[in-house]
């Protein structure tokens, strides 16, 4: 999908954030977006203070200026805008294709809302069809693998378990130092079981189903900018 897609859906997020707050930011390229938007509005003398969701993020919210922080220093954040890979009409989400799943999952769980942000294409009826990415611990990591297996089994999955790589073939290695596993379910019927199921195994760090997390959504598409929100309007 287009870079003009992304933007778009980054401009129509810009409403949603206030002077003062504190914002949770995304990883990936239509968060870069809303990262570069934010960082112009930062030059005009908007105030916030933010927490980015992994290194690529931080640093390039530092080169904008934006003031990070952690959630070590305040308690909470107002809001997070974050890009996903599926979003069904539910409001749950898969995310977790640029490798940032916890920290995004971690921050978007702080914060009071959070908000996608997304190109039409990422709008699903039923998630699955994305391979759900699965952050485990090195330690352990074939034992880890195999059980992994055995919940997709379980679950019906109708593909396999694949190791995330970089281009040059070495394992992608995440912020958090853990490597990621893409399983290939094709549908996921009851998203709720199959996160505790995989929650359950050991060396499972998190995964990549955001249940109950986003309350709002701005889709991009051909003709325009969708909102859609869990509250009535
Ligand atoms: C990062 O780990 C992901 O969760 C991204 O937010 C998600 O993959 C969407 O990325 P794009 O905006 O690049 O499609």
């Amino acid at each position: 999908m287009s870079e003009a897609l992304k933007r778009q859906a980054a401009e129509a997020a810009m409403g949603e954030i206030r002077d003062g707050q504190r914002i949770g930011l995304g990883t990936g390229s239509t968060a870069k977006h809303f990262v570069d938007l934010l960082g112009a509005k930062v030059s005009r003398g908007f105030e916030c203070v933010c927490v980015p969701t992994s290194e690529v993020t931080a640093a390039q919210a530092r080169g904008l200026g934006i003031p990070l922080t952690t959630l070590e220093e305040i308690d909470a954040l107002d809001v997070t805008i974050d890009g996903a890979d599926e979003v069904d009409d539910d409001f749950q989400l898969i995310k977790g294709a640029g490798g940032a799943l916890l920290r995004e999952k971690i921050v978007a769980a702080a914060s009071a809302r959070m908000v996608v942000i997304a190109d039409i294409s990422k709008r699903v009826k039923t998630l699955g069809a994305f391979p759900l990415p699965i952050e485990i611990n090195l330690f352990g990591r074939a034992a880890t693998a195999r059980a992994i297996e055995g919940v997709m089994r379980d679950f019906g999955a109708e593909g396999g378990l694949s190791p995330r790589r970089k281009p040059d073939g070495d394992n992608f290695i995440t912020d958090g130092g853990h490597l990621i596993l893409d399983a290939s379910f094709g549908r996921i019927s009851d998203a709720q079981a199959l996160s505790k199921a995989l929650l359950d195994i050991p060396g499972v760090v998190q995964h990549g189903l955001f249940l109950n997390l986003c309350q709002e959504a701005y889709l991009a598409g051909p003709d325009g900018v969708v909102r859609l929100s869990t509250a009535r309007s």
